[in-house]
Parts: C-alpha cells; structure tokens; sequence
C-alpha cells in the first residue's frame, strides 16, 4: 500500500491538547492530504526541528474541534506515512491513576487498555482503498523500545520529572470516568488514563512505524477521596504550567532520534506487519 521507507528519519508528530503549536517548527510549510481513509484533523505542518524534518498534525485540530471519538486517526497516520515519516512522536494530556504519578510528570508509556468501543482500529477493512488481507497486528509490544529510551535518556538529561514506563488506560469518552471506572482502573493495573492512545498507537504499528508517547499527567482523574475529580479547568492549568517541558523534550529528542541508524529496526518493524497479512 505504502511505497518503501527509504530510511531517512523524518518525524511525525501527533500534537495533544494545548501541545499542538507549529511555532516549534522552523521553514513551515502548511499542506493539505487526503487519504483514502478520508481527511486528517487538520492541514499538516512541514518544517524542522534543528535540521530534521519534521510534520505535524494537531489531533483534534488546529481549533480543538474533533472529539477523541471522531478524530480521523486512519487518516492522520496514513498522511504521516504519505509524507515520509518513519517515527511517530505524539504528545497527550493524561490522568493519574497512582499517587506516584504526580500532575506536571512526563510519562513514557510502554503498554496500554483499550476501552474504546467505537473506533476502526485497522487500515486492513476489507474497503475500497484499503490494502489487500486481514492484519492481526502483534501488539504485545505496542510502543517503539527504541524511541522510549531516547526519550528517558533526554528527560534524565534535562531533569525532567518522569515515569520511564506506565500503562494507560483508553477510555472513549469525552465524558470522564465514574469513580467506580477509575478504581477498577488502578485494579487491572492501569497507571494513567486517557482518550486517544488507542487506535493511534494499533495504527502505527499497522503502517510500519516507530510510535512513542510523551504523556503529561495533568490531575488525578477522580479516584482520591482527599483530592478534588479531574475538570477541564485543573487540566489546562497543570497543562500550561509545564508545557515548556514537553516542548524542551522534543525539541531535545528529535535531532537525538535522527542521528540514531534505524535500517534495522524499521525492517523489522515492516516484517511484523507482512508477516501477519492473511490473505484471502
Ligand atoms: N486526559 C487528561 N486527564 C484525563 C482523565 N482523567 N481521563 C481521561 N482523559 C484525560
């Protein structure tokens, strides 16, 4: 479906709530994509980030008008894709669900649990445009080691406050959780929570891609007893507040990303989406 990668690291990055500003990319260049799987969030935005090529995409829109619900994640993945990017760096506002993870911490999430209930999680439907056979993706791995690891080593360096691993729970809002939710959530093991790491993540697995999550928790969602629920309003403040440290990350990561070889690494990641196409 999509032509070879030829190696060159170019990074797609899938901006959050409030982490959605082009003004982090040098040479902008704004440009519409159309997908076959219908039109991405927003106009994507090329440019660079200390020389390395970059594109980005506001999830829910350059106004915040999307819902996670009806975010296009097929098309925003596939016109990363379509641009070259061989990496997906995505940032995201999240809750806590375990009093370490204190809001203003970044977290790197390695695993996820998927709440969702209506969402296409597959470019493989079988549709007119999609590509040929049924992918069961593996995903017990779903985020990119190698990228996670650049991304702890530079928040070490810079002294961030981070989580090097979490599992997050998706929940398919937009309304938040009962407290029952977030309890049960804590009791499977979830460490923070939010609405649209799944099927961005499934996605771009499916396409081949390195994927990582930069997570800023923001409030702890509403299982203390002895603190006030998660809001809109305590989100954006937390998130204002220490938004200069997920920007002075990537700004950081990305040429360290780029200066890594990655041959290898992207063929396996090919391999594992060929290798488990059933075909009709
Ligand atoms: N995003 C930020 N905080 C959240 C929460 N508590 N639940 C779901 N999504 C979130």
């Amino acid at each position: 479906m999509w032509e070879s990668v030829d190696y060159k690291v170019v990074i797609g990055i899938i901006g959050g709530t409030g982490m959605d500003d082009p003004d982090i990319l040098e040479e902008r260049q704004e440009k519409h994509v159309s997908t076959p799987y219908g039109e991405p969030s927003d106009a994507l935005v090329l440019g660079k980030i200390a020389g390395v090529e970059c594109v980005l995409v506001p999830r829910h829109g350059r106004k915040h008008t999307v819902l996670p619900t009806d975010i296009n994640y097929r098309a925003n993945i596939d016109a990363l894709k379509q641009e070259g990017c061989t990496h997906v760096v995505v940032t995201t506002a999240c809750g806590s669900l375990r009093e370490q993870y204190k809001p203003g911490d970044l977290v790197f999430p390695d695993q996820f649990i998927d709440r969702t209930t209506k969402r296409i999680s597959t470019f493989y439907d079988g549709k007119e445009g999609s590509p040929a056979g049924i992918c069961h993706i593996p995903m017990h791995d779903p985020y990119c080691s190698h990228t996670r690891k650049i991304l702890i080593e530079v928040a070490k360096e810079l002294k961030l406050s981070h989580h090097s691993s979490g599992t997050n729970v998706v929940i398919e809002g937009p309304r938040f959780s009962s407290k029952a939710e977030s309890k049960m959530f804590q009791m499977w093991g979830g460490d923070i929570i939010n609405m649209t790491a799944v099927p961005e993540v499934v996605l771009a697995n499916e396409a081949g891609l390195c994927y990582a999550a930069i997570a800023m928790v923001t409030d702890y969602d509403c299982w203390r007893d002895d603190h006030e629920p998660v809001s809109v309003e305590s989100v954006m403040a937390i998130f204002k507040s220490n938004v200069a440290h997920v920007k002075k990350l990537l700004l950081t990561v990305i040429p360290r990303i780029a200066s890594k070889e990655w041959a290898d690494i992207t063929k396996e990641r090919q391999a594992a989406v060929t290798s488990n196409i059933m075909q009709h």
